[in-house]
Protein backbone atom coordinates (compact mmCIF):
# COMPACT_ATOMS: atom_id res chain seq x y z
CA UNK A 1 0.00 0.00 0.00
CA UNK A 2 1.34 3.37 -0.81
CA UNK A 3 2.32 5.23 2.10
CA UNK A 4 2.88 9.09 1.22
CA UNK A 5 5.91 10.80 3.19
CA UNK A 6 4.60 11.69 6.55
CA UNK A 7 5.50 15.16 6.17
CA UNK A 8 3.07 15.49 3.30
CA UNK A 9 -0.26 16.99 4.49
CA UNK A 10 -3.53 15.20 3.00
CA UNK A 11 -6.56 16.84 4.37
CA UNK A 12 -7.44 20.41 3.98
CA UNK A 13 -6.73 20.93 8.05
CA UNK A 14 -3.86 19.08 8.49
CA UNK A 15 -3.04 21.54 5.83
CA UNK A 16 -4.35 24.29 7.53
CA UNK A 17 -1.80 23.45 10.46
CA UNK A 18 0.89 22.79 7.97
CA UNK A 19 1.18 26.45 6.99
CA UNK A 20 1.11 27.56 10.38
CA UNK A 21 3.76 25.63 11.19
CA UNK A 22 5.73 26.55 8.43
CA UNK A 23 5.33 30.57 8.83
CA UNK A 24 6.18 30.32 12.50
CA UNK A 25 9.04 28.49 11.47
CA UNK A 26 10.10 30.97 8.90
CA UNK A 27 9.25 34.00 11.73
CA UNK A 28 11.03 32.29 14.16
CA UNK A 29 14.33 31.49 11.78
CA UNK A 30 14.33 35.21 10.41
CA UNK A 31 14.16 36.25 14.29
CA UNK A 32 16.89 34.19 15.18
CA UNK A 33 18.95 34.89 12.35
CA UNK A 34 18.78 38.51 13.03
CA UNK A 35 19.36 38.32 16.41
CA UNK A 36 22.01 35.74 16.38
CA UNK A 37 23.23 37.74 13.46
CA UNK A 38 23.36 40.83 15.55
CA UNK A 39 24.75 39.62 18.41
CA UNK A 40 27.79 37.89 16.48
CA UNK A 41 28.29 41.15 14.80
CA UNK A 42 28.72 43.56 18.12
CA UNK A 43 30.64 41.28 19.61
CA UNK A 44 33.56 41.45 16.61
CA UNK A 45 32.63 45.14 15.78
CA UNK A 46 32.67 45.98 19.37
CA UNK A 47 35.62 43.59 20.74
CA UNK A 48 37.99 45.15 22.81
CA UNK A 49 41.66 46.35 21.97
CA UNK A 50 44.15 46.14 24.19
CA UNK A 51 44.81 49.60 24.55
CA UNK A 52 41.59 51.20 24.42
CA UNK A 53 39.76 53.01 26.60
CA UNK A 54 36.78 52.45 28.66
CA UNK A 55 34.26 52.85 25.19
CA UNK A 56 31.25 56.15 25.94
CA UNK A 57 28.67 54.73 28.14
CA UNK A 58 24.81 54.54 26.87
CA UNK A 59 22.15 54.77 29.29
CA UNK A 60 19.05 54.43 27.43
CA UNK A 61 17.51 55.28 24.32
CA UNK A 62 14.06 55.73 24.63
CA UNK A 63 13.13 55.16 20.43
CA UNK A 64 15.00 52.43 19.82
CA UNK A 65 13.02 51.12 23.29
CA UNK A 66 9.98 51.41 21.77
CA UNK A 67 10.87 50.12 18.23
CA UNK A 68 11.80 46.65 20.22
CA UNK A 69 8.77 46.49 21.80
CA UNK A 70 6.29 47.21 19.50
CA UNK A 71 7.68 45.11 16.58
CA UNK A 72 7.70 41.90 18.21
CA UNK A 73 4.10 42.65 19.96
CA UNK A 74 3.08 43.05 16.39
CA UNK A 75 4.77 40.26 15.60
CA UNK A 76 3.35 38.14 18.62
CA UNK A 77 -0.20 39.89 17.73
CA UNK A 78 -0.12 38.38 13.85
CA UNK A 79 0.77 34.99 15.11
CA UNK A 80 -2.28 34.89 17.41
CA UNK A 81 -4.60 35.74 15.21
CA UNK A 82 -3.09 33.33 12.93
CA UNK A 83 -3.18 30.85 15.38
CA UNK A 84 -6.67 31.67 15.96
CA UNK A 85 -7.77 31.62 12.69
CA UNK A 86 -5.90 28.02 12.10
CA UNK A 87 -8.07 26.60 15.82
CA UNK A 88 -11.27 27.84 14.01
CA UNK A 89 -10.93 26.44 11.06
CA UNK A 90 -10.13 22.86 12.11
CA UNK A 91 -12.73 23.15 14.82
CA UNK A 92 -15.70 20.46 14.63
CA UNK A 93 -19.40 22.44 14.12
CA UNK A 94 -22.02 22.46 16.66
CA UNK A 95 -22.08 18.29 18.17
CA UNK A 96 -25.81 17.47 17.55
CA UNK A 97 -24.95 14.23 15.38
CA UNK A 98 -23.78 10.64 15.96
CA UNK A 99 -19.70 10.62 15.09
CA UNK A 100 -18.72 8.72 12.17
CA UNK A 101 -16.08 7.36 14.39
CA UNK A 102 -15.79 6.32 17.97
CA UNK A 103 -12.66 5.71 19.31
CA UNK A 104 -11.18 4.80 23.20
CA UNK A 105 -7.52 5.11 24.01
CA UNK A 106 -6.28 2.26 26.49
CA UNK A 107 -2.77 1.42 27.66
CA UNK A 108 -1.48 0.87 25.35
CA UNK A 109 -3.47 0.51 22.18
CA UNK A 110 -6.99 1.87 20.49
CA UNK A 111 -10.39 0.57 20.54
CA UNK A 112 -12.52 1.67 17.25
CA UNK A 113 -16.10 1.64 16.73
CA UNK A 114 -18.23 2.79 14.07
CA UNK A 115 -21.30 3.13 15.20
CA UNK A 116 -23.54 2.97 12.04
CA UNK A 117 -22.29 -0.19 11.25
CA UNK A 118 -21.67 -1.31 14.73
CA UNK A 119 -18.18 -2.72 13.42
CA UNK A 120 -15.30 -2.72 16.28
CA UNK A 121 -11.88 -3.13 15.65
CA UNK A 122 -8.47 -2.01 17.13
CA UNK A 123 -5.61 0.74 15.90
CA UNK A 124 -6.20 0.02 12.44
CA UNK A 125 -8.46 2.78 11.40
CA UNK A 126 -9.93 2.38 7.73
CA UNK A 127 -12.08 5.75 6.04
CA UNK A 128 -13.17 6.48 3.00
CA UNK A 129 -11.39 8.78 0.93
CA UNK A 130 -13.03 12.36 -0.01
CA UNK A 131 -14.92 12.65 3.62
CA UNK A 132 -15.26 14.30 6.35
CA UNK A 133 -15.75 12.53 9.25
CA UNK A 134 -16.90 13.03 12.63
CA UNK A 135 -14.77 10.98 15.13
CA UNK A 136 -15.01 11.26 19.07
CA UNK A 137 -12.67 10.11 21.26
CA UNK A 138 -12.09 9.57 25.01
CA UNK A 139 -10.10 7.33 27.19
CA UNK A 140 -10.96 4.12 29.39
CA UNK A 141 -7.87 4.92 31.87
CA UNK A 142 -5.22 7.68 31.71
CA UNK A 143 -4.86 11.18 29.12
CA UNK A 144 -3.65 9.98 25.66
CA UNK A 145 -3.87 12.04 22.35
CA UNK A 146 -4.55 10.99 19.03
CA UNK A 147 -2.31 11.93 16.45
CA UNK A 148 -2.42 11.41 12.71
CA UNK A 149 -0.91 14.32 11.64
CA UNK A 150 -0.95 14.29 7.73
CA UNK A 151 -5.15 13.79 8.22
CA UNK A 152 -6.36 15.38 11.31
CA UNK A 153 -5.15 17.81 14.28
CA UNK A 154 -4.52 16.21 17.45
CA UNK A 155 -7.00 15.51 20.35
CA UNK A 156 -6.20 14.19 23.92
CA UNK A 157 -8.00 11.28 24.84
CA UNK A 158 -9.18 12.05 28.23
CA UNK A 159 -11.22 9.53 30.65
CA UNK A 160 -15.13 10.59 31.44
CA UNK A 161 -14.97 13.44 28.25
CA UNK A 162 -15.94 13.02 25.18
CA UNK A 163 -13.41 15.18 22.31
CA UNK A 164 -14.42 15.65 18.96
CA UNK A 165 -12.55 16.36 15.71
CA UNK A 166 -12.96 15.46 12.27
CA UNK A 167 -10.61 13.32 10.10
CA UNK A 168 -10.61 13.08 6.29
CA UNK A 169 -7.90 11.91 3.59
CA UNK A 170 -8.29 13.38 -0.24
CA UNK A 171 -6.11 10.07 -1.32
CA UNK A 172 -5.84 6.85 -0.52
CA UNK A 173 -3.01 5.29 1.33
CA UNK A 174 -1.66 4.16 4.62
CA UNK A 175 -1.11 7.27 6.96
CA UNK A 176 0.84 7.02 10.10
CA UNK A 177 -0.06 7.98 13.48
CA UNK A 178 0.65 7.59 17.60
CA UNK A 179 -0.17 8.26 21.21
CA UNK A 180 0.97 11.97 21.34
CA UNK A 181 0.99 12.52 25.31
CA UNK A 182 3.16 9.89 27.76
CA UNK A 183 0.72 7.47 28.86
CA UNK A 184 3.28 5.14 30.71
CA UNK A 185 5.69 2.31 30.21
CA UNK A 186 4.04 1.52 26.57
CA UNK A 187 3.79 5.32 25.18
CA UNK A 188 5.79 4.67 22.15
CA UNK A 189 3.99 1.39 21.11
CA UNK A 190 0.26 3.33 20.60
CA UNK A 191 0.61 3.22 16.78
CA UNK A 192 -2.50 4.06 14.90
CA UNK A 193 -2.73 3.07 11.14
CA UNK A 194 -5.53 5.22 8.98
CA UNK A 195 -6.26 2.95 5.64
CA UNK A 196 -7.56 5.52 3.49
CA UNK A 197 -9.36 3.92 0.96
CA UNK A 198 -11.74 4.82 -2.52
CA UNK A 199 -15.58 4.50 -1.38
CA UNK A 200 -15.90 1.32 -3.18
CA UNK A 201 -12.85 -0.40 -1.33
CA UNK A 202 -14.06 0.86 2.05
CA UNK A 203 -17.55 -0.62 1.32
CA UNK A 204 -16.01 -3.84 0.53
CA UNK A 205 -14.16 -3.94 3.98
CA UNK A 206 -17.27 -3.30 5.72
CA UNK A 207 -18.75 -5.92 4.13
CA UNK A 208 -15.82 -8.01 5.39
CA UNK A 209 -16.09 -7.18 9.01
CA UNK A 210 -19.78 -7.59 9.44
CA UNK A 211 -19.37 -10.94 8.52
CA UNK A 212 -19.09 -13.41 11.47
CA UNK A 213 -16.27 -15.30 10.73
CA UNK A 214 -17.33 -19.36 10.42
CA UNK A 215 -16.63 -21.76 13.66
CA UNK A 216 -13.89 -23.92 12.62
CA UNK A 217 -14.47 -27.30 13.06
CA UNK A 218 -11.62 -29.67 11.91
CA UNK A 219 -7.79 -29.23 13.10
CA UNK A 220 -5.55 -27.03 14.96
CA UNK A 221 -8.04 -24.16 14.47
CA UNK A 222 -10.78 -26.00 16.10
CA UNK A 223 -9.09 -26.86 19.22
CA UNK A 224 -7.89 -23.28 18.90
CA UNK A 225 -11.39 -22.46 19.35
CA UNK A 226 -11.56 -24.45 22.18
CA UNK A 227 -8.74 -23.10 24.13
CA UNK A 228 -9.57 -19.80 23.44
CA UNK A 229 -13.12 -20.28 25.15
CA UNK A 230 -11.77 -22.32 27.66
CA UNK A 231 -8.60 -20.12 28.90
CA UNK A 232 -8.48 -16.82 30.16
CA UNK A 233 -8.04 -15.24 26.61
CA UNK A 234 -12.06 -15.02 26.48
CA UNK A 235 -12.48 -13.02 29.68
CA UNK A 236 -10.76 -9.88 27.77
CA UNK A 237 -11.34 -10.41 24.45
CA UNK A 238 -14.65 -10.78 22.25
CA UNK A 239 -14.82 -12.35 18.94
CA UNK A 240 -18.24 -11.63 17.54
CA UNK A 241 -20.56 -14.85 16.99
CA UNK A 242 -18.59 -16.85 20.09
CA UNK A 243 -19.08 -16.78 23.64
CA UNK A 244 -16.43 -14.40 24.03
CA UNK A 245 -17.33 -11.25 24.30
CA UNK A 246 -15.53 -9.16 26.62
CA UNK A 247 -13.93 -5.69 25.97
CA UNK A 248 -10.84 -5.29 28.27
CA UNK A 249 -8.57 -6.02 25.44
CA UNK A 250 -8.70 -5.82 21.88
CA UNK A 251 -11.62 -7.44 19.63
CA UNK A 252 -10.14 -10.02 17.69
CA UNK A 253 -13.02 -10.92 15.26
CA UNK A 254 -11.34 -9.93 12.75
CA UNK A 255 -7.63 -10.09 13.77
CA UNK A 256 -6.60 -11.94 10.74
CA UNK A 257 -7.58 -9.08 8.41
CA UNK A 258 -4.83 -6.37 10.40
CA UNK A 259 -1.83 -5.80 9.39
CA UNK A 260 0.13 -5.79 12.94
CA UNK A 261 0.14 -6.77 16.68
CA UNK A 262 0.39 -4.76 20.06
CA UNK A 263 -0.69 -1.54 18.45
CA UNK A 264 2.08 -1.47 15.91
CA UNK A 265 5.12 -3.37 17.97
CA UNK A 266 4.89 -6.57 15.47
CA UNK A 267 3.40 -7.03 11.59
CA UNK A 268 0.86 -10.05 11.43
CA UNK A 269 2.66 -13.04 10.47
CA UNK A 270 1.76 -16.30 11.82
CA UNK A 271 5.37 -16.69 13.45
CA UNK A 272 4.96 -13.23 15.16
CA UNK A 273 1.42 -14.23 16.42
CA UNK A 274 2.53 -17.51 18.32
CA UNK A 275 5.43 -15.22 19.77
CA UNK A 276 3.00 -12.71 21.06
CA UNK A 277 0.68 -15.30 22.27
CA UNK A 278 3.52 -17.38 24.01
CA UNK A 279 4.87 -14.22 25.49
CA UNK A 280 3.18 -10.66 25.63
CA UNK A 281 5.77 -9.10 27.99
CA UNK A 282 8.79 -10.21 26.80
CA UNK A 283 7.81 -8.23 22.64
CA UNK A 284 5.69 -5.42 25.24
CA UNK A 285 6.94 -5.47 28.40
CA UNK A 286 4.46 -4.20 30.94
CA UNK A 287 1.21 -4.61 28.45
CA UNK A 288 -1.98 -5.90 30.00
CA UNK A 289 -1.89 -9.25 28.52
CA UNK A 290 -0.26 -11.94 30.58
CA UNK A 291 1.62 -14.63 29.96
CA UNK A 292 -0.51 -17.91 30.22
CA UNK A 293 2.31 -20.32 30.39
CA UNK A 294 0.77 -22.25 27.32
CA UNK A 295 2.03 -25.27 25.84
CA UNK A 296 3.73 -25.34 22.38
CA UNK A 297 0.84 -27.36 20.92
CA UNK A 298 -1.56 -24.73 22.27
CA UNK A 299 0.06 -22.39 20.88
CA UNK A 300 -0.28 -23.85 17.61
CA UNK A 301 -3.76 -24.03 17.90
CA UNK A 302 -4.39 -20.39 19.37
CA UNK A 303 -2.71 -18.67 16.21
CA UNK A 304 -4.05 -21.14 13.65
CA UNK A 305 -7.58 -20.10 15.22
CA UNK A 306 -6.85 -16.50 15.50
CA UNK A 307 -5.04 -16.63 12.28
CA UNK A 308 -8.37 -17.70 10.07
CA UNK A 309 -10.53 -14.99 11.87
CA UNK A 310 -10.08 -12.85 8.16
CU1 LIG B 1 -1.25 6.56 25.06
CU2 LIG B 1 0.77 7.74 25.14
Amino acid sequence: MNVPSPLIPVSQQARDIDFLFQLMMAISGVIFLVVAGLVLYSAFRFRRRSDDPLPSQDFGNPRLEITWTVIPLLIVTAMFFLSVWTMHAVDPPPLDRQPDIDIVAHQWWWEVHYPETGIVTANEIHIPTGKNLLFRVTSADVVHDFWVPQLARKIDAIPNRMNHAWISAERPGLYLGTCAEYCGVEHAWMRIRVYAQAPEEFAAWQQDQLAIPARPTSGQAARGYALFMKLPCSNCHRIAGTPAQADIGPDLTHLGSRQTLAAGVLENTRGNLEAWIDDPQKLKPGCNMPNLQLEPLQLIALADYLKELK
